[in-house]
């Protein structure tokens, strides 16, 4: 199974059986979406499924064509930051949000926490940097693939000896970005690793991308120094924090993540992100 069939109603690392193959673009619309409304409506069809395909969601928010009538009610802006506006509590299934850059606006480099991200772009244009994981940190989803892998390819008596002689105090199996600690656990020596930029894409209005934490990092920035630009983010399952990390060291550190307003209404406090799905269920 490739990613683009791989089921995004569970958790990325319960997807033990995908491959890491890019999604091909452009991506084909199949289906005309009449408005944001009618997109939120459709995707509330879809993850009622026990399995929902990662490429048919795309397929919706691509079909979609942004049109600011249906939006700017959530787009609110800040001055000094991005803000998140949550559009739809998406059931605790999924969840979409409107997010608001100005100009030079960037997120820093952060993981997806085990989930499945999708993103198009609603106005404006955004640049996209991945980058590698740091060799010190290994996400679930990787150890999950690993293991995987590992189980498939017969791995000698030598190697397993290795995986159990490592308790991660020292972790001597560590040995730099390709072979990562064969323990799985976090290494922690974050003197001088600077983060591996792995690719850049530039989206413009309409484009959808998509990511997870087995393909990589990533950060988002406005690289216009006067227009803003807004982007439709879609998130499954929500989550309500993340890691970021230090782009020259790799060190991470957990973040809440908070939404600036609620269905076109600016919050008084930030309020985090899952706070609005369990009210809703
Ligand atoms: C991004 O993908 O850069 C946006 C992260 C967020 O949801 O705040």
């Amino acid at each position: 199974m490739d990613v683009e069939n791989v089921n995004c109603k569970i958790r990325v690392s319960q997807c033990a059986d995908m491959e890491i193959i890019p999604i091909e673009r452009p991506l084909k619309v199949t289906q005309e979406i009449g408005g944001l409304d009618k997109l939120v409506e459709e995707l509330h069809k879809v993850f009622t499924n026990d399995y929902v395909n990662i490429q048919d969601v795309q397929k919706l928010m691509a079909g979609y064509k942004s049109d600011p009538k249906d939006w700017r009610k959530y787009a609110k802006f800040d001055r000094f930051r991005y803000t998140r506006n949550l559009v739809d509590a998406g059931n605790g299934a999924f969840n979409i949000m409107i997010l608001c850059w100005g100009p030079g606006h960037a997120s820093a480099i952060h993981d997806h926490a085990d989930s499945h991200c999708f993103m198009k772009l609603l106005s404006g244009s955004l640049e996209e940097v991945r980058y590698d994981w740091p060799s010190t940190v290994e996400p679930e989803v990787r150890k999950v693939l690993n293991r995987h892998r590992a189980t498939e390819e017969h791995l000698d008596t030598k190697m397993a000896a290795l995986d159990v002689s490592c308790q991660n105090d020292s972790c001597q199996n560590f040995g730099g970005k390709v072979d990562r600690c064969q323990c799985g656990s976090q290494c922690e020596d974050y003197s001088s690793d600077q983060m591996e930029e792995i690719g850049r894409t530039r989206l413009e209005v309409n484009d959808v991308c998509y990511i997870n934490d087995a393909l990589g990092l990533h950060r988002m920035e406005n690289p216009s120094h006067v227009d803003s630009a807004v982007s439709l983010h879609l998130y499954c399952p929500p989550f309500d924090s993340c890691r970021v990390f230090d782009a020259r060291t790799g060190k991470p550190s957990e973040v809440k993540v908070t939404f600036w307003s609620v269905n076109g209404k600016k919050v008084k406090r930030v309020i985090e992100a899952t706070d609005v799905a369990d009210s809703q269920q």
